[in-house]
């Protein structure tokens, strides 16, 4: 059987960017390539300020590109409007932000469904995908309390529930167990991995925790603006990231 080769869910090429504030620019990401394939998760550590979610948000459209290339299944983003990043975004990529963005004004069960007002799908489907996410995050009975009467922990997970609602082809996420007890934390690992079993998505996860890294397929270690691979004795070796 002769298998056709798909393109990488992301494809980062000869990535760079700095921020410049007065007459001084930083330059936080120098020349970064690599990919991640459908299926794969990788997990992307380095210290605080290193630039992990710089390049999240590069990767998601969030931040324009003005040096180098990232294709998101093929596509090449800096070919693309403000509005077309906008609905690649909204459709294939789930992204759970490291500050949860919920929206105050929405119930948990509506701020979780709100990816789904861009897809196309029943209703009597929302809602049991809802239910099941619900349940899995163990929150089934607080989808009508709104996120100020929620913990910081369980914020995260109704924002990493919201990440995966409408099944996207790519998962970003930024730190997604970082305000999680251990138990928790590997609650939500478990889902965010079957997910990307079952479905062939692709999981890029920044963490700083070498627990929730030996579970990727590749750890990534972002350090001086560049990306190296780690193999798993490496990772053992060094010091919480
Ligand atoms: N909008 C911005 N303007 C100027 N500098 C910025 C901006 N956003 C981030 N930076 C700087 O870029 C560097 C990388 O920030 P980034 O948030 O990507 O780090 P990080 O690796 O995600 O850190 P952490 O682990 O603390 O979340 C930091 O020095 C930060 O101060
Ligand atoms: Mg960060």
């Amino acid at each position: 059987m002769h298998i056709i080769s798909s393109p990488n869910a992301i494809a980062v090429e000869a990535l760079s960017h700095s921020y410049t504030s007065g007459n001084t620019s930083t330059r936080i990401l120098s020349d970064l390539s690599f990919h991640v394939d459908a299926g794969q998760t990788v997990a992307l550590i380095g210290r605080s300020g290193s630039g992990k979610s710089t390049l999240l948000n590069l990767i998601s459209g969030l931040e324009p590109i003005v040096d180098g290339e990232v294709n998101i299944g093929g596509r090449p983003l800096s070919g693309l409007s403000d509005s077309q990043r906008t609905r690649l975004r909204g459709t294939q990529i789930g992204f759970i932000y490291q500050a949860f963005n919920l929206i105050p004004t929405l119930s948990v069960g509506d701020n979780i469904a709100l990816p789904l007002a861009l897809a196309n799908v029943e209703l009597k489907e929302q809602k049991s995908r809802l239910a099941t996410l619900l349940e899995a995050i163990g929150l089934s009975d607080r989808g009508n309390d709104f996120p100020d009467q929620l913990s910081g922990g369980e914020q995260q997970r109704v924002a990493i529930a919201r990440a995966l609602i409408h099944r996207p082809a790519l998962i970003l996420a930024d730190e997604p167990t970082g305000n999680l007890d251990a138990l928790s934390g590997r609650m939500v690992l478990n889902l965010l991995t079957e997910l990307v079993s079952e479905q062939q998505s692709a999981l890029l996860l920044v963490t700083h925790s070498n627990e929730v890294a030996s579970v990727a397929d590749e750890v990534l270690l972002l350090e001086q603006g560049n990306i190296s691979t780690l193999n798993k004795q490496e990772l053992g070796a060094s010091a919480a990231w």
